[in-house]
């Protein structure tokens, strides 16, 4: 598929918006149609997300930037099955899965996904090497197998001697490449990363950068939500969200269409 067409069915007044996207990118592994999220709350309802519609390609470096409050980490939950859908289709590498059970998204999540969170959630009472090893327990892996994961990934983000220290004695740079370590582990052909660089200074961003960038030459599909331009244009797409909608689409560094 080498297009995509969104309509903003929230907003009569928007324009549809077809978006032809990297001929050289290929297959959609994921693809969202019609995808949307509104919380419930004693309030009332909020809604996150209006009725989006779009893909990432199999091998896609995808970002996703937009101001505070836009929906982007809520996009993130529901495209690592952390979260459903109010609405929508959602259809991860030919599988429908917007309305699996807990049990069936835990199992592709964690034979598929790797994500960073913003927030890093670490487990505060397991140390840093158990935080790493736990995905990789929840998949079956071999004692042996988690420990050399784990490690190589410890090593990747230069927290190799941290091992036995837990999140609350580490800086928050540091529990950030923890959580790097953590999603990289399990080599996922999906990395969804969100704002991974927005606790580091520059040279622990760049590294971080460098990481996604090797996994994605290694044939994994990263979305990353991301506050910075200089990270914004690694990517082979990137959207701008608004308001729960995408406001605007860019193919590498030239905007093409505006709704
Ligand atoms: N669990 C929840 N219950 C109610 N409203 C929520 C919940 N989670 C998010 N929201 C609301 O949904 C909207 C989108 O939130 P989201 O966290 O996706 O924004 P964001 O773009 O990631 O913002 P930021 O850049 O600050 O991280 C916000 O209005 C937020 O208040
Ligand atoms: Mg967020």
């Amino acid at each position: 598929m080498n297009s995509v067409t969104k309509t903003s069915g929230a907003n009569p007044s928007a324009a549809h918006l077809r978006v032809v996207s990297d001929r050289a990118a290929g297959t959609p592994g994921i693809a969202l149609s019609g995808v949307s999220k509104t919380y419930r709350t004693r309030d009332g309802e909020v809604p996150s997300l209006r009725p989006l519609d779009f893909h990432i390609n199999t091998g896609e470096f995808f970002v996703v930037v937009g101001p505070s409050g836009c929906g982007k980490s809520t996009l993130l939950a529901i495209l690592g099955l952390l979260d459903s859908p109010t609405s929508g289709t959602y259809t991860l590498n030919g599988h429908s899965v917007a309305n699996l059970n807990l049990k069936d998204r835990a199992r592709i999540r964690n034979r598929e996904i790797g994500f960073i969170f913003q927030a890093f959630n670490l487990i505060g009472d397991l140390t840093v090497y158990e935080n790493v090893e736990l995905p990789l327990t929840y998949r079956g892996e071999a004692a042996a197998d988690r420990k050399k994961a784990a490690m190589e990934a410890l090593e990747k983000v230069g927290m190799s001697h941290r091992t036995k220290h837990y999140p609350s004695q580490l800086s928050g740079g540091q529990q950030q490449r923890v959580a790097v370590a953590r999603a990289l582990a399990g080599k996922p052909s999906v990395l969804l990363a969100d704002e991974p660089t927005g606790n580091l200074d520059s040279i622990n961003g760049e590294a971080v950068m460098s990481l996604l960038q090797e996994l994605h030459r290694g044939g994994a599909t990263i979305c990353m939500v991301t506050h910075d331009q200089r990270y914004a244009s690694c990517a082979q797409r990137s959207i701008h969200m608004l308001d729960g909608r995408i406001a605007n689409v860019k193919i590498g560094a030239a905007a093409t269409t505006h709704a």
